[in-house]
């Protein structure tokens, strides 16, 4: 069953059109990570759903219902943002109860409601403290209770982990998927970090100029993406500018710089058309100039190493100036002894090739 629908949604705001033709189709249930570049539109997005801004055309559905004209207080939606938007003069348990007495609830139920959100989130030991007392990651919680407490039929989350540091996100990460699955509840959440669309998600949309370029789940997202930008935008690719050189019976021969060459199963080319390799620096191995002869590399000089940490990240520039890079582990770099401006080759994993139009 559908949890919430986008169709054709349009939205200009001071006269600039904001959002081009949203479509998004999301399950009862289902968690979607809305991923995109600074601007592109995402917060634009939620707020449309909320009923903070509304649409000059399109329909927002939940459960199937048209919520065109509503208020925001009246759609059953619950919303948590970046910088926690926590009632500073109210304490824990009132914040959280915010909603509820909004809605009129019964108040005895109101009571039950808001410790058992609190021990869901594990805060019920703080909830007569003030906001302020509590760190990042408890106001955040508080914040995620505060909207589940009204039992949403949709949960905006936008960016809700962004202020918090590596350590504290990658646990938050982990409670706010258990959470989301527990209850149920149809989730959207707005994130800057492809890791975190990645992990929490069912799918990831990404977005570019108000509009969804392409959605999926996540592996499939980022081995198999549709679109260039997609591709360099969830986790950086490189891109050849290649040539077909000859078409045969079992595909086309493409030629690239460094040398590269391949065959790849495609018969919708012909001689002399031009396309964009994509691959991700992780399917790149590196070989020494001792073993050059392999097919699909690209060859040329170690032109700079960059240690990341789990990865090292090695960039090669070929006889015509271009640069490319791949990441493999340090310790297979330490077994390789390259050095500045030795030649190498990079060996591209063919299964990982994405061929798109120029
Ligand atoms: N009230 C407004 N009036 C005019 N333009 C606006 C308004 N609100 C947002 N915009 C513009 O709409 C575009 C999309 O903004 P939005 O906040 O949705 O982006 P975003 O994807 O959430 O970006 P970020 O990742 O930086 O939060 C931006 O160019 C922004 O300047
Ligand atoms: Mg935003």
């Amino acid at each position: 069953m559908t949890g919430l629908e986008l169709e054709n949604i349009c939205v200009w705001l001071n006269g600039q059109q904001i959002l081009h033709d949203v479509n998004l189709s999301i399950k009862k249930g289902e968690c979607v990570a809305l991923l995109g570049p600074s601007g592109c539109g995402k917060t634009t997005t939620l707020r449309t759903i909320a009923g903070f801004i509304h649409p000059q055309s399109g329909d927002v559905r939940v459960s199937g219902h048209s919520c065109i004209g509503l208020p925001p207080n009246k759609r059953n939606v619950g919303l948590v943002f970046q910088d926690y938007a926590l009632f500073p003069h109210m304490t824990v348990a009132q914040n959280v109860d915010y909603g509820l007495r909004m809605r009129k609830h019964d108040r005895k139920e109101s009571l039950l409601l808001v410790k058992e959100f609190l021990e869901m989130v594990q805060l019920d030991h703080v909830m007569d403290r003030l906001p302020q007392s509590l760190s990042g990651g408890q106001r955040q919680r508080v914040a995620l209770a505060r909207a589940l407490v009204i039992k949403p039929d949709i949960l905006l989350l936008d960016e809700p982990l962004g202020a918090l540091d590596r350590k504290l996100r990658d646990q938050m990460q982990v409670e706010l998927k258990q959470l989301q699955k527990q209850l149920g509840v149809t989730t959207i959440i707005v994130t800057h970090d492809q890791e975190e669309a990645l992990s929490l998600a069912d799918r990831v949309a990404v977005m570019f100029g108000g509009g969804i370029r392409e959605i999926g789940m996540p592996q499939d997202l980022y081995d198999y993406p549709q679109h260039r930008d997609v591709m360099d935008f969830l986790g950086g690719s490189n891109l050849l500018r290649c040539n077909v050189k000859s078409v045969q019976s079992n595909g086309v021969t493409l030629t690239g710089p460094g040398g590269f060459e391949v065959l790849i199963e495609n018969n919708n080319h012909k001689v002399g058309d031009k396309v964009l390799v994509g691959i991700r620096p992780e399917h790149l191995s590196i070989e020494t100039s001792g073993d050059m002869s392999a097919e699909s590399a690209i060859r040329g000089i170690v032109h700079e190493t960059v240690y990341k940490g789990t990865l090292m990240e090695v960039l090669i520039k070929t006889a015509d100036g271009e640069i490319f890079r791949a990441s493999i582990s340090p310790r297979s770099l330490d077994k390789l002894r390259v050095s500045r401006g030795e030649e190498i080759s990079l060996v591209l994993e063919k299964d990982y090739l994405r061929i798109f139009k120029e």
